[in-house]
């Protein structure tokens, strides 16, 4: 579907304006061209986009649960990587009402989930410029292809917002794709007596003249677009401290809030233990968020405050979605085919919790995956389709992958590199071979053997 602004006459006329060297080159004397429409991820090949590097997203958000309208208005700041006449945000759904480039009008075309914006003047290489959008609409949650729902989703009375791997198209326009971080405002006005959360630390809360209530959440370190979320409803929230004086928000749904409320209690001893593990905690806030069940089929590792459905608050869960914070959330894989890079240590920082603390040992959990058959059906770094990223190849292989590390290398260089490998990536993104180039390097030998079986090999290897 193509939606316009603009008569497809009056893009004609505009088209030839710019073939003539239009008033773009006059002004500027440069000549872009267009960035591409993905950044040819090897399974979603449209997400994101190419020619240019997002700085700071600041949104605005004004949500009616009644009707499920959502208001929005998105500053983007970003860095030209190359000369541009144009360039796309990701956008599923909703309606575009205004853009600007730099505080100037900027035309726009919509096709599919790809939102072309050609500002007024072309755009030189190293630039920083901003983009300005408004919309508005009823946002459509996204059916994976492995039948999850995500994206803006609604629920009894509010909604939560989770993007992995694309649902966040569904309710801002942004570079939707894991290589492009940057730091966050996310501003949300609701209804009087609701709550609304989001990543980070709380910088604001007011009541506006009208009756609503306005909270700002800032995300100052740099985080992937599927980590962004949302929560509105009627939520008990409950503030502790974490090690180095952590700032630790959670919130509940009043029904699931009693019910929670211990294991939430747990939240600073569990980043204590993992920060014994993995090295300093690498963002400036923590939490959780547990949502009435219903709504939410699985639990997201969301950039410092981690969502849960009430049915998967447990443990086991909470250990693995915080482990993410430096595995995934820090760490951040460079394609989605990387993904076991996130899953396969989340799992693992399940299997050494155990270990350590209720005395089951990593070995025991390798040998329960090693002899279930789904776990072998692709190597880790290979799934054969979007629909298979979150299968258990990706997530128990791929803990089985770490625990030959482990064993190959020895216990006190397995924990160099648990602690080195976020470190060196901090805040970055890393690929499988940046993973296995980096073990070899603390490890001070070639390790290709262990790779070449228990990484990518096909099939189920015989145990030595
Ligand atoms: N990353 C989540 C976890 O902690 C799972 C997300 C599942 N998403 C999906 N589209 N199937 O394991
Ligand atoms: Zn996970």
């Amino acid at each position: 579907m193509i939606q316009s602004h603009r008569t497809a006459a009056a893009a004609a006329v505009l088209a030839l304006a710019v073939l003539a060297g239009g008033c773009a080159e006059a002004a500027t004397g440069v000549r872009g061209t267009p960035g591409s429409a993905g950044v040819r991820d090897p399974y979603f090949p449209k997400l994101g986009n190419g020619g240019y590097d997002v700085r700071h997203y600041d949104l605005t958000l004004a949500y009616d649960p009644a009707s499920g309208r959502l208001d929005g208005s998105a500053e983007i700041t970003a860095r030209a990587t190359q000369d541009l006449s144009a360039f796309n945000l990701d956008l599923a759904g909703l309606t575009v009402t205004g853009a600007q480039v730099d505080g100037a009008t900027a035309a726009w075309n919509r096709a599919g989930d790809e939102l072309t914006l050609r500002p007024h003047d072309d755009l030189r290489e190293g630039d920083e410029f901003t983009v300005g959008i408004t919309y508005s609409g009823v946002p459509e949650p996204i059916t994976d292809a492995d039948g999850s729902t995500e994206g803006w989703l609604r629920t009894d009375g509010g909604a939560v917002a989770v993007g992995e791997p694309e649902g966040s198209m569904t309710w801002f326009p942004g570079n939707h794709h894991p290589s492009d971080k940057a730091a966050y405002d996310i501003r949300l006005t609701v209804p009087a007596g609701l709550e609304a959360l989001s990543n980070g630390v709380r910088s604001e809360l007011r009541k506006d003249p009208d009756g609503r209530v306005t909270s700002v959440w800032h995300t100052a370190e740099p985080m992937a677009s599927y980590l962004a979320t949302v929560a509105i409803g009627r939520y008990d929230t409950a503030s502790a401290t974490g090690p180095g004086a952590l700032p630790v928000l959670t919130a509940a749904e009043r029904p699931v809030a009693a019910a929670s409320a211990a294991l939430r209690g747990e939240i600073p001893e569990i980043v204590s233990r993992q920060v014994k593990r993995f090295g300093a905690y690498p963002f400036s806030a923590a939490g959780a968020i547990v949502t009435e069940d219903g709504t939410l089929g699985y639990a997201l590792e969301t950039q410092t405050r981690p969502v849960f459905p009430a049915a998967s608050f447990d443990r086991t869960t909470l250990v693995h979605e915080l482990a993410h914070q430096w595995f995934g959330n820090s760490v951040t894989p460079e394609t989605w085919q990387d993904l076991w890079l996130n899953e396969g240590f989340a799992t693992y920082a399940e299997w050494l919790y155990t270990e350590e603390y209720e005395d089951v040992p990593a070995r025991t959990h390798f040998d329960r995956a090693y002899a279930q058959d789904a776990n072998w059906a692709f190597p880790p770094a290979a799934p054969p389709a979007a629909a298979n990223l979150f299968d258990p190849p990706v997530y128990q292989r791929g803990a089985m992958v770490l625990h030959k590390l482990r064993e190959t290398v020895g216990d006190e260089v397995f924990d160099e590199i648990l602690r080195g490998w976020p470190a060196k990536y901090r805040h970055a993104n890393a690929s499988t071979e940046d993973f296995t180039a980096y073990a070899e390097s603390v490890a001070g030998k070639d390790l290709a053997p262990l790779w070449k079986t228990w990484l990518y090999g096909d099939g189920r290897p015989a145990e030595s």
